[in-house]
């Protein structure tokens, strides 16, 4: 059916594991229709407007999965996006997500371990690995592979992140060369050292499968090279041959580029101006009234480096006792992967250490720190139009959006406070104050320069990086990575003709 129309360009396929909406039904049967949460989201959610998109995800909660299952046609257009939601035994979704995906691989991704303790890698972690991550993969890879079996147009698959590793090998051996296949990943790709921790099975699975794409998009140069090294490292088949930029493997050449992605800047600005947005952001100007703010938007997530955030603001007050009464933190939090004991147990800690900041410093009406738990996109874009400081001071982040929707929307020309470890250092570090997120004296010392910066230095950098992100929007990173495809789908066909025609004479 995606089949019949747009015959002019290749289809698009996206495969992740968060889908661009979720579904909640309503008690008449029908469904609401949210945005789905997280960066990926954020940064796919425009493709429609431009490209014909089918994209297969998970179903995730249990309005998702009776969406789908009440789907007289697997696949429905939503929003311009033709929309499969995939339904794996909820057993084998809960290993993929919640053994592998989470803990397991985005913790080694993050450099997250407490290593005398953690990872232990079990039978049950090898079991949901075959039970769950790979069977999962699978899935995918047979919906994809099932509907494009008789597709006659050029087809380009665009698998997203770590949930996904396995894609690459199971398309191809089910539709051979004729797609291209092109995962991107969102998250931080360490050196060889860090992938010592997976067994070299599943390491290898891992790699090998990335290896039958056709290149594999990264969000900085750093997380290429570091890909293409750790290929080097542990597939004796694999070679770079002095590139930083691509691997030579069984007689092919594989990609490994950056395309650092961004936010779509029309969707966002368009998002201020909405009423609900507007009336988000009297409120909070109530809520505030004439302090400072100091904002960070995050997932509840240990690689967000929440709590030395925490810390460096209570160690603010405490060092500089200029800004008490007169500087408030904001920080708005959204629930994640609360299966997961790590995050339920990180949740637990900033909670407490928040309650310890006020309980200290709390005086008359004024309170230093405003936890707000939820997930409500408007009320985070109202309070990044009110920030004098972002925090956005994680650990590893592939690219951290906040940074660029912060920058795009805010209209006090406030300070972005950056980690040297997030992407976006790389295009908004020199107009951030950026710091090592361990550093937590160079967060306090960094709170304070963007707290008593001189209107002028705060209203150059603001504007300068507005402008870069203005510049550099959603649509561009997804053009790049298209064009890339297209012309290695021009190079094949011109390939297959000069054998035809040689074949002849
Ligand atoms: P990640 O992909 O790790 O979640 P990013 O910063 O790249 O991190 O993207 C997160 C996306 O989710 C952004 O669009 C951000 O605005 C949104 N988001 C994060 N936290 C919240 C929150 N507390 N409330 C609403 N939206 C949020
Ligand atoms: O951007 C990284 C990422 O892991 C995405 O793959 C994911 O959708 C997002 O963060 C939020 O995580 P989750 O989907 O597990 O809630």
């Amino acid at each position: 059916m995606v089949e019949r129309e747009g015959e002019g360009g290749p289809l698009i396929v996206i495969a992740s594991n968060r889908g661009p909406f979720r579904f909640r039904e309503k008690a008449n049967g029908t469904f609401e229709v949210e945005r789905g949460s997280g960066g990926l989201v954020t940064a796919l959610g425009a493709l429609a407007e431009d490209h014909e998109v089918l994209w297969v995800a998970s179903a995730i909660g249990e309005g998702d999965r009776r969406w789908a299952e009440t789907r007289t046609r697997q696949v429905e257009k939503i929003e311009g996006i033709y929309l499969q939601l995939l339904t794996p035994a909820r057993p084998a979704y809960d290993q993929y997500y919640n053994v592998i995906a989470n803990p397991l691989l985005w913790f080694i991704q993050h450099q997250l371990w407490d290593i005398p303790r953690a990872p232990s890698i079990t039978r049950e972690t090898w079991q949901a690995w075959e039970e769950g991550y790979v069977a999962v993969n699978k899935l995918f890879a047979d919906a994809i592979a099932d509907r494009l079996d008789k597709a006659s147009r050029p087809v380009i698959v665009f698998p997203q992140d770590y949930q996904l590793y396995l894609l690459p090998r199971f398309l191809r051996e089910r539709l051979g060369a004729r797609v291209q296949i092109q995962p991107f990943i969102h998250i931080p790709w360490p050196g060889p050292d860090a992938w010592r921790i997976l067994p070299h099975i599943i390491r290898d699975d891992i790699l090998s499968s990335l290896l039958a794409a056709d290149r594999v998009g990264f969000q900085t140069k750093r997380d290429a090279f570091n890909f293409v090294q750790t290929c080097r490292f542990y597939l004796p088949d694999a070679h770079s041959r002095g590139s930083r930029e691509s691997i030579h493997i069984g007689g092919r050449e594989v990609g490994a580029r950056a395309y650092p992605i961004s936010v779509d800047v029309d969707k966002v600005l368009a998002l201020t101006e909405e009423p609900q947005t507007e009336l988000l952001k009297s409120q909070l100007i109530n809520t505030i009234g004439d302090h400072q703010l100091i904002l960070r938007v995050d997932r509840i997530e240990p690689s967000k480096n929440i709590l030395r955030g925490l810390r460096a603001y209570q160690t603010l007050l405490q060092d500089y006792p200029e800004h008490r009464g007169r500087v408030v933190m904001v920080a708005l939090l959204v629930p994640s992967r609360m299966e997961v004991e790590q995050y339920q147990d990180y949740l637990r800690e900033i909670m407490a250490e928040a309650g310890l900041i006020n309980a200290e410093y709390s005086e008359r009406f004024w309170e230093p720190v405003r936890v707000v738990v939820g997930d409500d996109y408007h009320r985070a874009i109202a309070a990044m139009e009110l920030y004098d400081v972002l925090l956005v001071n994680p650990l590893a982040d592939g690219m951290n959006l906040v940074a660029k929707e912060g920058v795009l929307v805010n209209q006090r020309n406030g300070v972005l406070i950056l980690s040297e470890n997030a992407g976006a250092f790389y295009e908004l570090g020199d107009q951030a104050l950026t710091v090592s997120p361990f550093d937590i004296h160079g967060t306090v010392e960094a709170m304070h320069h963007a707290l008593t910066l001189s209107h002028d230095e705060r209203r150059q950098r603001a504007a300068i990086l507005h402008d870069k992100v203005r510049r550099a929007g959603v649509k561009q990173w997804f053009s790049a990575q298209v064009e890339d495809a297209i012309r290695a789908l021009q190079a094949d066909t011109g390939t297959r003709a000069d054998t035809a025609a040689a074949g002849r004479g």
